[in-house]
């Protein structure tokens, strides 16, 4: 890591230890950071968001050996999927050690999501500042996750103290969560993780509660919206309905959808925030078919996208 990054690094700690916002980039989307075991820093940082404070957020660690330091009781399935997928885009959610996480963080749950982001830059944040990073998306609840640091300065420039530009996002869709505190592991959100490498380490399937569950925001019914409505056609339909939403004077975008599901959800958000930016009226989209992995979790933020208009 050059000078440059390293000077940055450490300025952005100096401003988590002021108890003030650092934007970062992960694997999966830009986090907004603050420091977990300070309420202050956490007021602020869900005053920002625009969420309310009942809503928990992910704490971002550098190593899978502080998942002891800020849950308690974790269970051996835990540590298996810890090992197994960190860092990278798996959330865990474990019971929280109430002296190390602070109330504020999880919205006074006594849970914690915990999670070891894969991109160079947040682990090197993560290992300077050396405790828990409480980040959720960096955009404003309910709207589009950003992957790229512009997409953050379009968003909350003036309310984040630093934001660090680490280029554009890999995965490009939110990790998935994993919730290990009952009596076995229920998928809470589905994301780039291979269930099906889940179910082997696990072993067996692991059931999905990804729906109607008040305790997670990303799984609301509606989220990660648009300014656009966002309608889902089969791709059969989708010149047919074009054509007629435009010939009703609407304008029109459509959201191009690579074959590869992994360009697919990398391009998602990138693709949704553009037609905002040319003011369509409508976004045309067509899902991916697949109920597992990475195509799944873009299926969801669509369909997500789609509901909240
Ligand atoms: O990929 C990601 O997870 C990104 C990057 C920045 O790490 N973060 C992210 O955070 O998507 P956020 O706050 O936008 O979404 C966090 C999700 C929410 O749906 C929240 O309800 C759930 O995680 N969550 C966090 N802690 C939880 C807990 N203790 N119990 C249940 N759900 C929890
Ligand atoms: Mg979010």
């Amino acid at each position: 890591m050059d000078e440059a990054v390293t000077d940055d690094i450490r300025r952005a700690v100096d401003v988590l230890r002021a108890g003030r916002l650092v934007a970062f980039p992960t694997e999966t989307v830009y986090g907004l950071g603050a420091d977990a075991s300070n309420p202050r820093a956490l007021h602020r940082l869900f005053a920002v968001k625009g969420r309310p404070s009942d809503h928990p957020v992910i704490v971002h660690v550098a190593r899978a050996a502080q998942l002891d330091d800020l849950g308690r009781d974790v269970p051996d399935v835990a540590h298996t999927l810890a090992e197994a997928f960190w860092p990278g885009p798996l959330t865990l959610v474990v019971r929280r050690r109430n002296d190390r996480v602070a109330a504020e963080a999880t919205g006074g749950r006594d849970t914690v999501g915990i999670r070891v982001p894969d991109h160079p830059v947040a682990r090197a944040l993560l290992d300077a500042f050396g405790d828990g990073i409480a980040a959720p998306s960096a955009n404003r609840f309910g709207r589009v996750s950003p992957t790229t640091a512009q997409h953050v300065r379009d968003d909350l420039d003036g309310d984040v103290d630093v934001i660090l530009d680490g280029g554009a996002c890999t995965v490009g869709v939110e990790s998935t969560i994993v919730d290990v505190t009952g009596a076995e592991p229920v998928v809470l959100r589905v994301g780039a993780i291979d269930e099906e490498q889940l179910a082997q380490l696990v072993g067996k399937p692991l059931v999905r509660r990804t729906a109607g569950e008040v305790a997670a925001p990303g799984t609301l019914e509606s989220h990660y919206a648009p300014e656009a409505r966002v309608e889902l056609v089969r791709v059969d339909e989708l010149d047919a309905r074009a054509g007629c939403l435009r010939a009703a004077g609407l304008a029109v975008g459509v959201l191009d959808a690579p074959d590869d599901v992994g360009e697919y959800a990398r391009g998602l958000y990138r693709d949704l925030r553009e037609l905002d930016r040319h003011r369509v009226d409508v976004i045309l989209a067509v899902a991916p078919a697949d109920t597992e992995g990475i195509g799944a979790a873009v299926a969801d933020r669509l369909r997500r996208a789609a509901a909240a208009h």
